[in-house]
């Protein structure tokens, strides 16, 4: 699988498209706002920036692709009226990969800066915002060009499935049988080729981060993780996933073939592997990193939770195919075939709502903010 060509999220403002399906990647970032906030306090106290370079990296399309931006952007404002020093000019780029719906961002880039007009009065700005197609796993940026670099609910995507995972060309190919990522049938080698392909991939990003921050420059990175060493402690929604696609084989709808040569180009890492990998790199300094079980509907999981009557889990099912649906149908449907999604995805909102009925489903979310070191 071509990731770069392939991943995207669904455009436009359709039904099915990202636009519309993004509340629980919406949460995540008001979830992760007080780090990000903190991480923006300590870059610019005691320094008064003439300019400041701003990106966010794994923008997409919709309403959250400004959003992060824009808190951002009233934090800093609050900060210098406090203090009653001048507003910076921003520099905003927003990344994604190339097939990302980027004239989706463009067009909403008037209101944007209209809003911005009228809610810190007309003597604001300049705010130049511009957009950057590429993968951040490698450089996207000029050498020491920016101050703070945010990211949320991107960087478990890896640069590629990991080698010779379901290659079945290549006589070391490893079959994940039935399965779409690590399970618990999964082989060992299948766990160790997913965490040696995000070792490098992270690796990879903060090598690239370092040489584009400028020293004490920031990161606050936010993404799916574990708590967990094991990988397959935890269900995911991959496992899910499978069983529809396993149900829909069995009646021959596809084929199951196709089932053990799909291998999501996806990483949930443990927290100790973040870190190690920071350690490793050693560009940067940790600040924070936190975790956080959210749940399925991008709420924070709290004690008290309490399960869903059958029906609120039923409509919870499909909100939750929805949205995953947004994300992940351009790669299902260059493998599976665009006829049987609507299918398939509909079989999944029925399995997701009887898991949910039956106990509360989960992911965990890290938060890392990361301090680029002098
Ligand atoms: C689930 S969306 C999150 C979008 C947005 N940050 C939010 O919180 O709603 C993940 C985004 O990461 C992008 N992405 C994945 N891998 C990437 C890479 N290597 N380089 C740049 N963007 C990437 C995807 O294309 C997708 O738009």
């Amino acid at each position: 699988m071509d990731v770069e060509q392939v991943l995207h999220m669904n455009g436009g403002n359709g039904e099915t498209s990202y636009a519309k399906n993004s509340t629980v990647q919406s949460n995540v970032i008001s979830i992760a706002k007080s780090v990000t906030d903190e991480a923006l306090q300590k870059l610019m106290s005691n320094t008064v920036m003439g300019s400041i370079g701003i990106a966010d990296l794994g923008c997409s399309s919709g309403p959250n692709s400004l959003l992060p931006v824009s808190n951002i952007i009233d934090t800093i404002h609050a900060m210098c009226r406090d203090a009653n020093t001048p507003m910076p000019e921003l520099r905003v780029s927003l990344n994604d990969l190339p097939t990302n719906d980027f004239n989706y961002i463009f067009g909403s880039l008037s209101e944007f800066h209209d809003k911005l007009k009228r809610g810190k009065g007309s003597g604001f700005g300049p705010c130049f915002v511009s957009a950057v197609a590429g993968s951040f796993y490698g450089r996207l940026f000029p050498r020491r060009s920016l101050h703070f670099v945010h990211s949320s609910s991107s960087l478990h995507w890896l640069s590629q499935v990991p080698t010779d995972l379901g290659n079945k060309n290549g006589t070391e190919a490893i079959t994940n049988k039935g399965k779409l990522y690590i399970s618990k049938t999964s082989p060992q080698s299948v766990l160790k080729a997913y965490a040696f392909q995000f070792h490098n991939d992270f690796f990879e990003f903060l090598r690239s981060r370092s040489e584009e921050l400028v020293p004490g420059g920031r990161m606050v990175l936010s993404f799916m993780g574990r708590n967990t060493s094991d990988p397959t402690a935890e269900e995911s929604g991959w496992e899910l996933m499978a069983q529809a696609l396993m149900d829909m084989a069995k009646e021959g709808i596809i084929e199951e073939e196709k089932i053990d040569t799909f291998n999501a180009p996806y990483y949930a890492p443990w927290s100790e592997e973040v870190k190690m990998e920071v350690e490793t790199e050693g560009s940067f300094a940790i600040d924070r990193l936190e975790t956080m079980e959210i749940d399925w509907e991008g709420f924070v999981v709290e004690k008290s939770y309490k399960n869903k009557s059958e029906s609120e889990a039923f409509s919870s099912g499909r909100r939750v195919a929805n949205t995953v649906r947004a994300v992940v149908e351009s790669m299902l449907q260059s493998h599976f075939g665009g006829n049987v999604m609507d299918e398939l995805f509909q079989r999944f909102g029925g399995i997701v709502g009887d898991y949910i009925y039956k106990r509360t489903a989960r992911f965990c979310n890290i938060t890392l903010s990361l301090v680029r070191k002098a």
